[in-house]
C-alpha cells in the first residue's frame, strides 16, 4: 500500500485504465494484496463494506466478471444483486437510461455495468450519482480485467515491471482486454509486442506504442509473458479469417513456440479460452498458464475496487 499517507482514491467512477495514474493504480493493487488474504480464510467474510449496496448490471454474457463481482462484493459484506437482460425489463425495450434511474432509486453504492455498446458505462456515469464500474463496454475497455492482470504480472514478476517484455497474441481488433492491458502496462514501463494476422489488427494500431509481428516465432522470442486472446467469434464480421484451421495452425499457442521464450515464461488469457484454437491443451494446462490465478486475482482486485468505491467519501483508508 502506498506510504503516502496524504494519498486519497481520487475516482468516483473505473471507466477505463486511462482515467488512472501509476499512483493510483499501484495503490489499488496493494489493496487488492490486502485483501487476498481473506479469500484463504476458513471464513472468507469482513464487515469493511455492510451496508453498503452493489449492483451487478449485466447485459452481456459473463462468468469470471460477474460472479468475481459478486464474490468480492459478499466477503466484504455488502449487498449484491444482479440483473440481466433476461428476465428484465430491457427485454420489454426499456432504455439504458430508464434502467439506470430505475437502479439509482434503490440507493446503491456501486453499479457495475457490462454491456455490447461502448460508452455504456460513461453513459451511466454522467447520469447517475453512485459510482459506475466498467465491466466490459463493447470494444472499448475491460478496465477490471487489466488491473487484475497486472496483478498477476506483478505476483510473477516479483513487483517489476520495467524492462519487462509482453507479447499480445491473437484477436486484437476485437478486444477491449487488449486495448486496457496495451495502456496499462505500458504505463508501468512494460515492452509490448502484438502478434495477429493483419486483419485482426485495429486500425490506428501503428499509433500504439507497441511492436507488431505477424509471425509467431518472430514475436515470442525472449518474452517474459504471452497474453493470448479469445479469436470473438461473436463479434467478427464475415471474412476476417479464411479458415479456422489456418488461423490455429499460425497462431495457437504450443509448447514450441513457448520454448522460444524466456525460461520463466508466464501465459495469461482473459477466458473463455478456445482451446486448440488460440491456445493449445498443453499450454492451457501447463503450470506456466496463470489462467486460474488470474481468476483468483480477480477477486482480491475486484474487491479493491468496490472498497476505493464504495468509502471514497467515507475517509476510509485500506
Ligand atoms: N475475462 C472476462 O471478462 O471473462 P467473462 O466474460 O467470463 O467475464
Amino acid at each position: 500500500m502506498t506510504n503516502d499517507t496524504t494519498y486519497h482514491w481520487p475516482h468516483k467512477d473505473l471507466l477505463d485504465v486511462t482515467q488512472l495514474s501509476e499512483k493510483d493504480t499501484l495503490h489499488l493493487l496493494d489493496v487488492a494484496a490486502s485483501f487476498q488474504e481473506i479469500n484463504s480464510r476458513p471464513v472468507k467474510k469482513v464487515p469493511t463494506l455492510k451496508g453498503k449496496t452493489v449492483v451487478l448490471f449485466f447485459v452481456e454474457n459473463s462468468t469470471r466478471t460477474k460472479t468475481s463481482f459478486d464474490v468480492a462484493g459478499k466477503r466484504l459484506s455488502a449487498d449484491t444483486f444482479a440483473l440481466a437482460k433476461t428476465g428484465s425489463s430491457l427485454n420489454k425495450g426499456e432504455s439504458l437510461k430508464d434502467t439506470g434511474l430505475t437502479l439509482q432509486a434503490m440507493a446503491p453504492d456501486v453499479i457495475v455495468i457490462r454491456h455490447p455498446s461502448s460508452g455504456a458505462a460513461r453513459f451511466l456515469a454522467d447520469l447517475l450519482p453512485c459510482s459506475i464500474v466498467n465491466g466490459g463496454d463493447g470494444w472499448h475497455a475491460h478496465p477490471t480485467q487489466a488491473l487484475l492482470d497486472c496483478y498477476s504480472l506483478r505476483e510473477a514478476w516479483h513487483g517489476q515491471f520495467a524492462g519487462r517484455t509482453l507479447l499480445i497474441l491473437g484477436d486484437i481488433a476485437h478486444s477491449r482486454v487488449a486495448r486496457s492491458n496495451m495502456h496499462l502496462l505500458h504505463m508501468l514501463g512494460v515492452k509490448l509486442r502484438l502478434c495477429a494476422p493483419r486483419t485482426l489488427l485495429p486500425a490506428g494500431v501503428n499509433h500504439w506504442p507497441v511492436e507488431v509481428f505477424s509471425d509467431l516465432n518472430t514475436a515470442v522470442r525472449d518474452v517474459d509473458a504471452v497474453m493470448c486472446l479469445r479469436l470473438q467469434l461473436e463479434r467478427q464480421q464475415a471474412g476476417l479469417l479464411p479458415d479456422l484451421a489456418e488461423y490455429s495452425r499460425r497462431y495457437c499457442l504450443d509448447k514450441k513456440h513457448l520454448s522460444l521464450a524466456l525460461p520463466e515464461v508466464k501465459v495469461l488469457h482473459p477466458g473463455p479460452m478456445n482451446r486448440g484454437l488460440e491456445i493449445s491443451n498443453e499450454i492451457a494446462d501447463d503450470p506456466a498458464c496463470l489462467v486460474l490465478d488470474q481468476v483468483a486475482a480477480g477477486v482480491a482486485t475486484r474487491m479493491a475496487i468496490l472498497y476505493l468505491l464504495a468509502t471514497r467519501n467515507d475517509g476510509g483508508r485500506a
